[in-house]
């Protein structure tokens, strides 16, 4: 359930039975303040001003042609034409004895869409850096969203598995299995990518043959076709570990990698040019494009081919947006990468548009995101100032979790714990990111992520087990309770309307691509229930109060688990 939704269809039918256009907005808004009611509409003001009409006036026949029996006990209309709505008890209970009922909690999309969703994304032969956590770990959470929201999802893990680099590592591969028979050293593949760059800057013999090999891939020789998906192969081997490790959903399967685009690129190219778009440039083509100016002020040139007959990052990402609308018939697609890809992007989806190669109405969105630092404030770094390796990273998560962990007086069983220690390593990696803003650069702290202070992983895992221990400790089945929700106190009204806000919180995950809305939302939940909990006593309580409250705990952990498993964090039942 809604109840944005449903107070907005209402109230924008009273505005336009008042005589607002049929297109208005009614702004309805979850209130800040108790007073001011459960929601507001803040859209009679703009309305009434578009009608020439005085804002309060407009508002009183809003709320004269306004529907909410039922839903709304008292619509107020505040200081230059506010309307605050406050919600019936009854109609709040019964939707929340429906959510607890619900599989999925009854939430389903009116208008599902088929989504591409482009992550991680990591390069073949190179390790996957922290740069790539990011668009890994955000990316797999609106994928969750989407998909539990009713949209049909297509992961896309955009590989950079092509270019003129293959050329030595071909070469190196060839090198090191002629020397050693194995692939022992692949498992370094940040050393292997180092090696085969230092044999290819020193030895000219070696050199040529890389060159010689780039050629012959490029023209699809079977032996070098073959030394390359291995290549390919073994990295994404590697990087399948880290996704396991990372409760990732993605798979092997999702590889959409830059190289599934090159039988489209000579095409596009020749396309772009009878369509007058790109021009020879130096013998390059190029398309230039009015709406970037370069430093003189003229517009910014693009090259989609270069002198040698090369492609470019471009040209594959004007042929990806083409394939996603095309050939995946989808209806958006998202590319989650960083904030420097931001002009890149642009510019590739300006060309896809102006070549008409996708209708308006195929939404292209790049959800960037800032960097991640060190507590220094540099981009972060190990000690000696390398790359950070996600493996690494989580190796560290693990020995940090555990010392959290065995600092608590717990009852658990070894197995036990070890599952805790995982939950939370894993957890507070991805939770601490998650939560900020994705658009702002990100301190990357582990004593602010490993704490059972704030709104981190280990307290939202916390507060849920926490629940789960009220029925745990009494032995009482929240499938068997009896009776219905019933909302009296204050505190029980305000936990029912803020679960009943899951819904609310998902949309704004899938809106924007910004999973901090969900973590704020469940965060907020945590506090409700808690100021809920010192309020009303549940074990204590008489036998009907008591089953109402232990239903509102029921949904409120059922709430924290679904939203926590959306966002790719692991609940457990004992900590
Ligand atoms: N492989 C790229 C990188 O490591 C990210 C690709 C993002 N997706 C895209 N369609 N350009 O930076």
């Amino acid at each position: 359930m809604n109840i944005q939704q449903i107070l907005s269809d209402k109230i924008k039918q009273a505005m336009v039975a008042s005589g607002a256009e049929s297109d208005v907005d009614p702004l309805v808004r979850q209130s800040g303040k108790p007073e001011f009611g459960d929601y507001q509409a803040n859209g009679a003001m703009g309305a009434a001003k578009k009608l020439g009409m005085n804002p309060r006036e407009f508002a009183q026949k809003i709320l004269d042609n306004a529907n909410l029996n039922g839903i709304a006990d008292k619509l107020d209309i505040a200081g230059p034409g506010f309307i605050n709505i406050f919600l019936n008890q009854e109609w709040l209970a019964q939707n929340a004895n429906n959510a607890l009922q619900a599989v999925d909690f009854d939430i389903k999309t009116a208008n599902p869409q088929t989504i591409v969703i482009d992550y991680s994304s990591p390069n073949v032969a190179k390790e996957m850096h922290v740069g790539h956590l990011r668009s890994t770990i955000i990316g797999d959470a609106v994928v969750r969203t989407l998909a539990f929201l009713g949209n049909h999802v297509i992961r896309a893990n955009h590989v950079g598995d092509w270019g003129t680099q293959f050329g030595m590592l071909i070469a190196y591969l060839e090198k090191m299995e002629n020397e050693h028979a194995s692939e022992m050293e692949l498992s370094d593949l940040e050393a292997f990518y180092r090696a085969a760059k230092e044999h290819y800057d020193s030895d000219e013999a070696f050199a040529e043959k890389a060159r010689n090999y780039v050629v012959k891939l490029q023209s699809g020789d079977e032996y070098c076709l073959t030394m390359w998906k291995k290549l390919v192969d073994i990295t994404m081997h590697h990087n399948q570990e880290n996704y396991n490790r990372l409760n990732v959903t993605l798979t092997e399967k999702d590889v959409m990698g830059e190289s599934l685009y090159n039988p489209m690129l000579p095409e596009i190219v020749a396309d772009l040019k009878s369509k007058g778009l790109a021009v020879e440039d130096d013998g390059a083509l190029v398309v230039f494009l009015d709406e970037f100016k370069n430093k003189d002020g003229d517009p910014m040139g693009v090259i989609v081919q270069k002198k040698d007959g090369g492609f470019l990052y471009t040209t594959t990402d004007i042929a990806a947006a083409k394939y996603r609308y095309e050939t995946l018939k989808a209806d958006r697609a998202l590319v989650f990468s960083d904030s420097r890809q931001a002009q890149h992007m642009q510019q590739a989806w300006l060309i896809t548009r102006k070549a008409g190669y996708v209708p308006e109405s195929f939404s292209l969105e790049h959800p960037f995101f800032g960097m991640m630092l060190g507590k220094d404030g540099k981009p972060f770094k190990t000690r000696s100032g390398g790359t950070v390796k996600l493996k690494d990273l989580l190796d560290e998560a693990m020995e940090r979790a555990e010392t959290l962990i065995s600092a608590r007086s717990t009852d658990l069983t070894a197995e036990e714990k070890a599952a805790v220690v995982e939950a939370v390593a894993i957890g507070s990696v991805k939770y601490s990111d998650l939560s900020k803003n994705r658009t702002t650069d990100y301190v990357f702290d582990w004593d602010n992520m490993l704490t059972f202070e704030g709104n981190t992983a280990p307290y939202m895992q916390y507060a849920y087990t926490r629940i789960r221990s009220i029925f745990a400790r009494a032995s009482i089945d929240e499938n068997a309770l009896s009776g219905t929700i019933q909302l009296k106190e204050p505190k029980e009204r305000a936990l029912a309307v803020k679960l009943l806000q899951f819904e609310e919180a998902l949309n704004g995950v899938a809106k924007d691509g910004m999973p901090h809305i969900l973590c704020q939302y469940l965060y907020e939940l945590a506090g409700t229930f808690s100021s809920f909990y010192e309020a009303c006593p549940i074990l204590n309580a008489e036998e009907d109060t008591k089953n109402s409250r232990l239903k509102l705990a029921a949904l409120t952990a059922k709430t924290l688990k679904q939203g926590l498993d959306l966002l790719g964090i692991k609940t457990i039942e004992k900590m």
